[in-house]
């Protein structure tokens, strides 16, 4: 039996209380979902600057109500202490998702993201650490490994950070590491490699790649490519995330304290995601099959080649990523073809 399926044997039998933080975001309503449905007991928190009341909706009915009635949501905002307090009362375990994403959103509005991801942050280290949290598992990003060349990416080497959202989750890991040191608290980072799946938001500036395609292609809109095409990522499914996030939570002794790659540890360049995702769409609706993608020039803060070492959390954590891009781009697809 995997490290995971016994993982999720124990968690049922001894059911725990959960922090989700961005709870009504892409991530955090994906973490809810399959917390309730292994018959956790979970609190939320966010402000809706990014996430919707869509999301919780869904996560509901999909539970269904007697799994929702283990679920207590709190509106509020990570940059206020006593918000962070309140939600992390009782709490055995943090999963705290909560930022400002977008490497461009944070070139626009740099003063937000540091706000959100670095003032908030330290807020819900304080918070769980006061309330002395069994675990604190916190999203870090890939970005992290800015200008660094090498190839695939190992956590111990990182570069110099490419944009504000760059320097804001580096920050996050030092002030983890630093509880560590000054107070006992210890946590774990997972670095994630361009997230994918249900629920990730199609629209407006910010989007990401994967789900504004599908939107794209699924409208009869344009698909723009920054640059030429051949930028790459290691594009990781969600539940590959949920399973690396519940991993981390009851991470033990070394495993502790320490910084993880979740990828799926496979590079897709944007002309070939573009292919993938076309093929998927294909499957709803034959006219996209004509689709070409439209180059446009290269994004201010981007990494050329993204590409991630999954050893770490495959030896410590017992991370055993199940779905590659193609298998993931699948599933997202039949999402995004019935809900958009
Ligand atoms: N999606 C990815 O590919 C990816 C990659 C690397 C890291 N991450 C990190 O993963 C986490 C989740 O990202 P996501 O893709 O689900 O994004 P998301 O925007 O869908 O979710 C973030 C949630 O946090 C909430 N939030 C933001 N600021 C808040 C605040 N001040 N107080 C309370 N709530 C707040 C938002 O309303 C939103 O619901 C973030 O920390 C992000 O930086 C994501």
């Amino acid at each position: 039996m995997s490290a995971y399926a016994a993982l999720c044997e124990t968690m049922t039998a001894a059911p725990s209380r959960w922090l989700v933080t961005g709870v009504a975001g892409f991530i955090g309503s994906n973490l809810l979902e399959h917390l309730l449905k292994m018959g956790q007991t979970v609190v939320g928190l966010d402000n809706f600057l990014t996430g919707y009341q869509k999301n919780l909706d869904m996560v509901r009915d999909l539970v269904g109500t007697e799994a929702w009635k283990r679920f207590t949501f709190i509106e509020g905002d990570i940059r206020d202490l006593d918000t962070c307090r309140k939600a992390c009362d009782g709490v055995q375990h943090v999963l705290h998702e909560a930022a400002l994403g977008s490497v461009p959103r944070s070139i626009d509005d740099p003063l937000l993201s540091n706000s959100c991801n670095i003032d908030g942050f330290l807020n819900m280290l304080v918070a769980a650490r006061d309330a002395k949290v069994e675990s604190f598992v916190y999203a870090a990003s890939s970005s992290t490994y800015g200008d660094s060349p090498e190839l695939p990416k190992v956590e111990d080497k990182i570069g110099r950070p490419l944009s504000p959202y760059a320097v804001t989750k580096y920050v996050d890991e030092l002030y983890a590491d630093v509880f560590a040191r000054c107070y006992g608290f210890t946590s774990v980072g997972l670095r994630y490699f361009n997230v994918f799946g249900q629920r990730q938001d199609p629209y407006g500036a910010y989007a990401a790649v994967i789900p504004q395609w599908f939107a794209s292609l699924i409208k009869g809109e344009t698909v723009y490519v920054n640059g030429d095409g051949e930028t790459s990522r290691d594009f990781c499914y969600i539940d590959n995330v949920v399973q690396a996030n519940l991993l981390a939570s009851c991470a033990r002794d070394e495993a502790r304290d320490k910084i993880y790659n979740v990828a799926f540890g496979q590079r897709t360049t944007l002309n070939e995601l573009f292919a993938l995702i076309r093929e998927e769409v294909v499957r709803h609706l034959p006219a996209a099959a004509t689709a070409e993608a439209v180059h446009r020039d290269f994004r201010a803060g981007d990494v050329r080649h993204s590409l991630a070492d999954i050893s770490r959390a495959e030896k410590l954590l017992g991370y055993e990523p199940r779905y590659d891009v193609r298998q993931g781009l699948r599933l997202a697809g039949d999402w995004y073809a019935a809900n958009l």
